[in-house]
């Protein structure tokens, strides 16, 4: 099985990723290391907590990193994730324990200790962790097999100003260590993940599965399509974190191209733009294997077969 580190803030849409992950035995979730994010730390790691307990995984080791971004003061997302950050199901507080290992260290000694090239990063949330790995141990760097990651934008700027996307705005800093790295890097931009909307029908087909994870992914679908539905008017929420590890299990369901990004760190205007050289203008290093499509019907399809095995 491919060995993964799940870097998250959960979130909704980072639960459903962990748990797709869970589901699936071609990956081996060596851990997941949780960052501040969508909410702060003191939640996003019980949240990963408790989304192994009701994958009856308790096993999974749960890590927790840093609690704000590198520079800049943590942003959150409330509004669109709740005060919880994992608002929708009624979830039992988690009884498994959180390691003691800080998360960077974990990311790191896993890195140096497995094959070269065998560890594959998934960050879901704001770059903090893996760039304080890079920065804490670059021998780490070569090591990497990919990082699969969701953040960004290009056609489809930002979702939290007009020019940036959450996860990159929230610590750019971040983000600009990791794609100068040389680590090679598959991105899951907004252009790939406002096109995987969850729909009404596409959440019927959870909440129908009779299972108690069934349920419970269709109570934080419910939640969190409520937020785009009522700004942007569309039918059902983007799934932005499941793409990552959609694209590990099929990755024919995705299209893209390889290219140079650079993050943008100065201007607050645009801070944590993602400048996507798409059609190759400069000659800078294509540090990117950019994604632009997906197979909406056919990541659905996988989806719901993998949460029906929970
Ligand atoms: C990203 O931001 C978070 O709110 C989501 O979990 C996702 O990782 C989308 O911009
Ligand atoms: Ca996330």
């Amino acid at each position: 099985a491919r060995k993964i580190i799940i870097d998250t803030d959960p979130g909704q849409d980072d639960a459903v990723a962990i748990l797709l992950a869970l589901a699936s035995p071609e990956l081996d979730v060596l851990g997941l290391t949780a960052v501040a994010g969508n909410v702060p730390l003191a939640l996003t790691e019980k949240n990963a907590r408790k989304i192994c307990e009701l994958a009856g995984r308790p096993e999974t080791r749960v890590f927790a990193g840093a609690v704000r971004p590198l520079t800049r003061p943590l942003v959150t997302a409330e509004h669109v994730h709740g005060r919880t950050g994992l608002d929708g199901p009624e979830l039992p507080e988690p009884t498994m324990k959180l390691e003691t290992q800080h998360a960077v260290d974990f990311i790191v000694e896993t890195l140096m200790a497995e094959p070269e090239g065998t560890v594959t990063l998934c960050p879901l949330g704001p770059l903090t962790n893996i760039a304080l790995a890079m920065i804490r141990e670059p021998a780490i760097v070569p090591r990497i097999r990919e990082i699969v990651l969701m953040g960004g934008g290009y056609f489809e700027q930002g979702n939290v100003t007009p020019s940036a996307e959450f996860n990159i705005y929230v610590d750019p800093q971040a983000a600009d260590v990791v794609y100068r790295s040389g680590a090679p890097i598959v991105m899951m931009p907004l252009d790939v993940t406002h096109k995987a909307l969850t729909t009404k029908a596409r959440i019927e087909r959870f909440r129908t599965m009779g299972t108690r994870v069934g349920t419970a992914t269709a109570q934080l679908l419910d939640f969190f399509e409520r937020f785009d539905e009522e700004k942007y008017g569309t039918d059902g929420g983007p799934l932005h974190d499941p793409c990552v590890i959609a694209y590990l299990l099929k990755p024919e369901l995705f299209s893209g191209r390889q290219c140079n990004v650079q993050i943008e760190t100065v201007s607050e205007l645009t801070m944590g733009a993602t400048v996507v050289d798409w059609w190759n203008i400069t000659d800078g290093p294509r540090n990117a294997l950019v994604m632009r499509d997906i197979d909406a019907e056919g990541f659905f399809a996988l989806l719901t077969e993998r949460i029906a095995r929970l």
